[in-house]
């Protein structure tokens, strides 16, 4: 299977942001990369993003950060995983942990949103991953066994699903695991997922996100059971996100 690489821009960007995807699309379309290319830009860039670099040489998939686990109704402020669609969108972030620590988001509430991203044709990155405290307590793997069971949905299938490990620690911190972490707990993960799903659970993609830079990623991607990054701060640079692709190239 093609390993991911996804962009998750968070709450950064504007209509003159625009330039970097058309720069990264240019980039490819003389370089096809050796993996699948998401970008997850603010929602207001959505539409936007899609006209720019959804078709043609170099197009790439674009995603949302979150949705609302219903269709439509009384949330101010919430977008559905149909407007996503809508508006252009193939895929959606769920369950990242800025969003589990500063909205209070459960992991059955990520379950209900998975089912709602399903519901719309869109594929769900379900993102798990421990504490600092929770890892030097030791209770990584149970911590995020906790969050397969209880955020990724029966019906889970590696063509509507993809798991995003991110320990929190390593989001925006610039520190990474060892290459050793990372792989024992893919394993874990893998297993985790194997147990719930059954055999489905073998194909279903693992990315690895949290600091994922240039001079890492080939790495990182080179792991077993690593099936791609989730990139946040590398990834709203045109330069710095094509120099983590390459990595996949090396380690293809
Ligand atoms: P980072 O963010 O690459 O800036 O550490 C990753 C993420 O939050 O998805």
């Amino acid at each position: 299977m093609r390993p991911l690489v996804a962009g998750n821009w968070k709450m950064n960007g504007l209509g003159e942001s625009l330039g970097e995807l058309s720069a990264l699309k240019a980039a490819l379309a003389q370089n096809p990369p050796a993996c699948e290319v998401l970008i997850c830009p603010p929602a207001t860039l959505i539409a936007r993003a899609v006209q720019t670099v959804g078709a043609g040489p170099g197009a790439f998939a674009i995603g949302g950060q979150d949705c609302h686990a219903r269709d439509h109704g009384a949330f101010t402020g919430d977008i559905s995983a149909a407007m996503l669609k809508d508006a252009g969108a193939s895929a959606v972030i769920l369950g990242h942990s800025e969003r589990r620590q500063s909205h209070g988001e459960t992991d059955a509430d990520v379950a209900a949103k998975a089912v709602a991203a399903w519901g719309a044709g869109l594929k769900a990155v379900i993102c798990i991953g421990e504490t600092l405290a929770q890892r030097e307590a030791g209770t990584q793997d149970a911590v995020c066994g906790g969050q397969i069971t209880g955020s990724v949905p029966q019906g889970a299938t590696a063509a509507n699903t993809v798991l995003a490990y991110e320990p929190v620690w390593a989001i925006g911190t610039g520190k990474t695991p060892t290459p050793d972490q990372i792989a024992a707990m893919h394993g874990h993960i893998r297993a985790c997922l194997l147990a719930r799903l059954g055999e489905g659970g073998r194909v279903i993609p693992i990315l690895y996100g949290g600091s994922v830079k240039p001079d890492n990623a080939a790495q990182i991607l080179n792991l077993p059971d690593v099936g791609g990054a989730l990139v946040g701060g590398a990834s709203l640079k045109a330069r710095d996100f094509l120099a983590i692709l390459a990595g996949v190239n090396q380690s293809a």
